[in-house]
């Protein structure tokens, strides 16, 4: 959500930012900006502009030369989208940029007090204020002048900041909003994300929040936002430049969901024991004894990644025998929930920087609780504000919706699931099922990918409907829940997603033939109730587009999808509904990489 990027070195600058603003712009695509500078101190030059990354490079003037910069791609927060609201943001002597990524929360108490000393502002947002701040400081260096500015601001930030007079260097601090430093042969990096920055530099370092740095062509030093020296060694991105591209696909969503029978493989890749018919997950940090010892599990995600933890609770319940559930961390922190000491909590984020899963996390820790991460992003806040963990391993996901994410945090829960399982009651022959369950799944990805033709056709005849329920049944209801958001996100249309027991306690009154109904029928113990529910459905002139293990009578047109062991079956469940989602979206000449109004990674409240 927001992104940064900034360069100190010899290149020109203006087409590097560019390019990393390009990459970054899943981050947030509502406005843009740069300033850049020259070290023969030029002055700060500024370009902004409402709207994408492309319409700020159709602003930029021809004579923009410089080897400094900071650039931003916005995701509204605070005042609407438009040029004076994009960043980065200049005080009136034109002396200080700024450009931000989180929330300053004290912003109207600071802009109230700033006014009354006769500042003017140029924009609604809160960033703004951190500007003004910095420019009236009176300190002899931009980095104190940046820690004053900080002392009085309350909230989430990463920043970068420049300053005319001190053209050698940017200064960055990271609170909350994560900061990563690309380290290059005398040149240096900044961005939010490393996504911006492996095309030029492998060799990354995280900030810490409370940490700050200051970059300049040839150096760069942390130290924390209290002014002690800290130390940071490099380390090398997993990623190569490649894996952010497209590949050949039209769009990133497209490449993601091609990509899952090779994801599935690589989370399964050296984890599985044959030997004791369990799998061995290295970073979890949880021996045996303190595994047996846990009483309940309680999954916090949003989203789509609450919505994986809905079916890992189901499998850590199923395999392991220990009650599980799943909630939306945004409101468990706010219902002061009892935090028990045998409660196992994991935090799922496929970006690792979510806000809410991280004030989730930092809060329970607070209360000395056990909490577990199932993260995506290697070295991401999450990641490393949890005890251990299991690094789901899908890659870079760039479409602002998550697919391949989604079904490796499921595998992940299921390898979970397992481990737990064996430790406890589970059998040799249950675990060894379960593992031959597991590398089936990539071929019947496969599979069910090469029946894309059919699903496009079927995702055609569908795309006119105005609304769409999606029903499951236990382990198919968070499968029919992740996919009516998959649908509204990307195609706009409206879908709500009930367990099909529910149907007759009142949803059943939306069914019309305008209203079609996506059903999630597994081969499972609850086959026939499912049917009963398509049954009902039919008897009010609905229709019904059945995901099932074989043909459906009922419905009007069945998914065929590869039959896995029953706690299994959802993994696979979700993948054609993904399809159908991105070609019901394509039909409607939706935008699906940059669904409006939406980011990726909401590091904000
Ligand atoms: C939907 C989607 C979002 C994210 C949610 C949490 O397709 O991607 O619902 O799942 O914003 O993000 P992470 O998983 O990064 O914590």
């Amino acid at each position: 959500m927001c992104g940064i990027v900034g360069y100190i070195g010899k290149r020109d600058v203006a087409p590097l930012l560019l390019e990393g603003l390009a990459r970054l712009e899943y981050r947030g695509y509502d406005s843009a900006g740069m300033v850049i500078t020259s070290p023969k101190g030029t002055g700060l030059k500024m370009v902004k502009a409402k709207g994408r990354v492309r319409d700020l490079e159709a602003r930029v003037p021809k004579r923009f030369a410089g080897t400094t910069g900071i650039a931003h791609t916005r995701w509204a927060t605070h005042g609407a989208p438009s040029d004076h609201n994009a960043h980065p943001h200049m005080d009136p002597g034109d002396k200080v940029a700024v450009v931000h990524n989180g929330i300053v929360d004290n912003a109207s108490e600071l802009r109230a007090k700033l006014e009354a000393d006769g500042v003017v502002f140029a924009s609604e947002t809160d960033t703004e204020v951190l500007t003004h701040l910095i420019a009236r400081s009176q300190a002899f260096s931009l980095e104190e002048k940046v820690r004053e500015a900080l002392k009085v601001v309350e909230g989430t930030y990463g920043i970068a900041v420049m300053h005319a007079d001190f053209s050698d260097r940017i200064v960055v601090a990271r609170n909350g909003s994560p900061v990563v430093l690309g380290v290059g042969e005398k040149e240096m990096f900044v961005a939010s994300d490393v996504a911006a920055l492996v095309a030029h530099t492998r060799q990354v370092v995280t900030l810490n929040d409370g940490e700050m740095a200051t970059l300049k062509a040839d150096d760069f030093r942390t130290y924390t936002t209290t002014g002690t020296r800290t130390t940071a060694t490099p380390e090398t991105v997993e990623w190569e430049a490649a894996s952010y591209d497209m590949g050949g696909h039209d769009t990133y969503m497209h490449k993601e969901i091609s990509e899952q029978a090779d994801a599935v493989d690589r989370v399964l890749r050296g984890r599985i024991d044959d030997r004791f018919s369990t799998v061995h997950l290295g970073g979890l940090n949880l021996d045996a004894r303190a595994a047996r010892g846990i009483r309940r599990v309680k999954i916090l995600g949003c989203g789509t990644s609450y919505h994986a933890g809905l079916i890992g609770a189901g499998l850590i319940e199923s395999l392991a025998r220990v009650p599980a559930d799943s909630e939306p961390a945004s409101e468990f922190r706010y219902r002061n929930p009892v935090v028990d000491p045998d409660t196992l909590y994991i935090a799922v984020s496929q970006s690792g920087e979510t806000y809410d899963v991280l004030a989730a996390v930092q809060e329970l820790k607070r209360k000395g609780a056990r909490v577990l991460g199932v993260v995506n992003v290697v070295g991401s806040a999450i990641a490393r504000e949890t005890d251990g963990g299991v690094y789901v391993h899908a890659g870079p996901e760039v479409c602002v919706v998550s697919t391949k994410c989604f079904t490796n945090t499921v595998v992940a829960f299921a390898l979970l699931a397992l481990h737990l399982g064996r430790i406890r009651d589970l059998s040799v022959a249950d675990g060894k099922r379960i593992i031959e369950g597991l590398r089936r799944l990539p071929a019947q990805i496969s599979e069910i990918l090469e029946s894309e033709d059919e699903i496009r056709k079927l995702a055609d005849e569908y795309a006119d409907a105005k609304s769409m329920m999606f029903i499951g049944r236990v382990r198919g209801y968070p499968v029919a829940l992740e996919a009516s958001l998959k649908l509204k996100e990307i195609s706009y249309i409206h879908a709500e997603a009930y367990p099909a027991s529910e149907l007759k306690h009142g949803p059943l009154a939306l069914i019309e033939p305008a209203l079609p109904t996506v059903a999630i029928v597994p081969d499972d113990e609850l086959l026939e109730k499912n049917r009963a529910a398509l049954e009902e459905i039919k008897a009010r002139s609905g229709r019904i587009l059945a995901v099932a293990h074989q043909e459906q009578e009922r419905a009007d047109h069945t998914i065929l999808v590869p039959k896995n062991e029953d706690e299994l079956d959802p993994i696979l469940m979700g993948i054609p509904l993904q399809l159908f989602a991105y070609h019901t979206a394509l039909a409607l000449g939706r935008d699906i990489d940059k669904p409006r109004n939406l980011a990726k990674s909401v590091t904000v409240e």
